[in-house]
């Protein structure tokens, strides 16, 4: 570590670091790794020097905001490790950017997003062991800020605790899901906080997400408007890639109006998207008829969910008004686990997130 760095973040080492948790038994966010990073923030004080520090639990008061009021938010980022050894981040600065806009929606502090930053790749960097070598191993870092403040009275926070840790993960072939597309529960809507990525977007969902598994499907596809548009699958955003009505082939997502979380996958997969020749790009509002016509008409080529955790997950058929109506996977591949254009993007986005890619050398600083 520079002398640098050491004015700016405090380090105290594990000294009973863990045995690392054989590949095979590794489930998303389960195991943790030896240290976590914090940084405490109080209205009066600011924010005080970050500290990287043995992973473990958090003194709080009971009466901390966060535990009555869902004063929360995170993020979901990764780092790969490369075939030289060297261990990047996936675009973290937009991570980091995204952590301030959902703090700032609950008027928790922002931070400055170079420092948090630093202190992240130097807690990656001890934790590096984590990152098994195989090949579709990373480690998952999970940036988190709670207001910390002991007060019921519903308020501002006037104490905050950014705190990251780190999980690792393993290489995710998810088989194609099923998807019930909900007509009862909203998971977001204009002028929520939708585009923000807080707990309390979360915890509701959870009970859609077992009820649809009660009814056959694995996740939730979750619906908008009395026009059932379509916005975001289960915890992931959604894409259709189909035909469109001018017969041009055409990725088509919901756009960003403020309900759908600014996904940094989605943005990548739009990106890597745009530059595939015979596919047109699209991100406006689309409905559930417009996707029942589609498939009905032959021309849904393929669905899939995206996101940090899962980057891509295909899907196979989507539960509507008690019909079910298949996706296609790949006519050519009966036994097909990934439609060909999410498993191309899925190929090309993770060769960029391992930084193979020259051209995108700048999304693994
Ligand atoms: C992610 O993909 O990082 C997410 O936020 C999903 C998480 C809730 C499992």
């Amino acid at each position: 570590m520079s002398e640098a760095l050491k004015d700016k973040i405090s380090i105290t080492l594990n000294q009973n670091p863990k045995p690392l948790i054989p590949k095979e038994e590794i489930t998303f966010g389960k195991y943790f790794t030896d240290h976590m990073l914090e940084m405490r923030w109080s209205a009066k004080g600011g924010w005080k020097k970050p500290e990287i520090k043995p992973y473990g639990p958090l003194m709080l008061d009971p009466a901390s905001l966060v535990l009555h009021y869902g004063l929360e938010c995170f993020e979901g980022m990764k780092a790969y490790r490369k075939n030289d050894g060297e261990v990047v981040l996936f675009r973290p600065e937009m991570n980091m950017k995204r952590l301030n806009t959902s703090a700032e929606r609950l008027m928790l502090p922002t931070f400055d997003t170079d420092l948090v930053l630093e202190g992240i790749k130097e807690l990656v960097r001890l934790d590096s062991r984590w990152i098994y070598k195989d090949e579709g191993y990373s480690l998952y870092i999970r940036p988190t800020m709670i207001g910390s403040e002991a007060t019921l009275n519903m308020t501002s926070s006037g104490e905050a605790i950014l705190y990251v840790i780190c999980c690792p993960v393993g290489p995710y072939f998810g088989s194609a899901v099923t998807l019930l597309a909900n007509t009862e529960d909203v998971r977001a809507w204009p002028g929520g906080v939708g585009s923000k990525k807080v707990g309390g977007n979360y915890a509701p969902c959870i009970k859609p997400a077992y009820d649809a598994r009660a009814k056959g499907a694995d996740q939730v596809l979750w619906l908008l408007g009395d026009d059932h548009k379509v916005t975001e699958a289960g915890t992931m955003n959604f894409m259709v890639y189909w035909i469109n009505s001018d017969g041009d082939r055409e990725l088509i997502t919901a756009p960003l109006d403020g309900t759908i979380l600014p996904g940094i996958t989605r943005d990548s997969l739009l990106h890597i998207a745009g530059k595939i020749e015979g596919v047109k790009v699209t991100e406006r509002i689309f409905t559930m008829s417009e996707l029942i016509k589609a498939q009905s008409e032959n021309r849904l080529l393929e669905c899939f969910g995206c996101g940090t955790a899962c980057i891509v997950s295909p899907v196979k058929a989507i539960i509507y008004d008690s019909k079910t109506y298949k996706v296609p996977l790949d006519p050519n591949n009966a036994s097909a686990q990934y439609s060909p254009l999410a498993r191309k993007l899925y190929d090309q986005l993770l060769f960029i997130q391992y930084g193979k890619s020259d051209e995108y050398q700048s999304w693994t600083p």
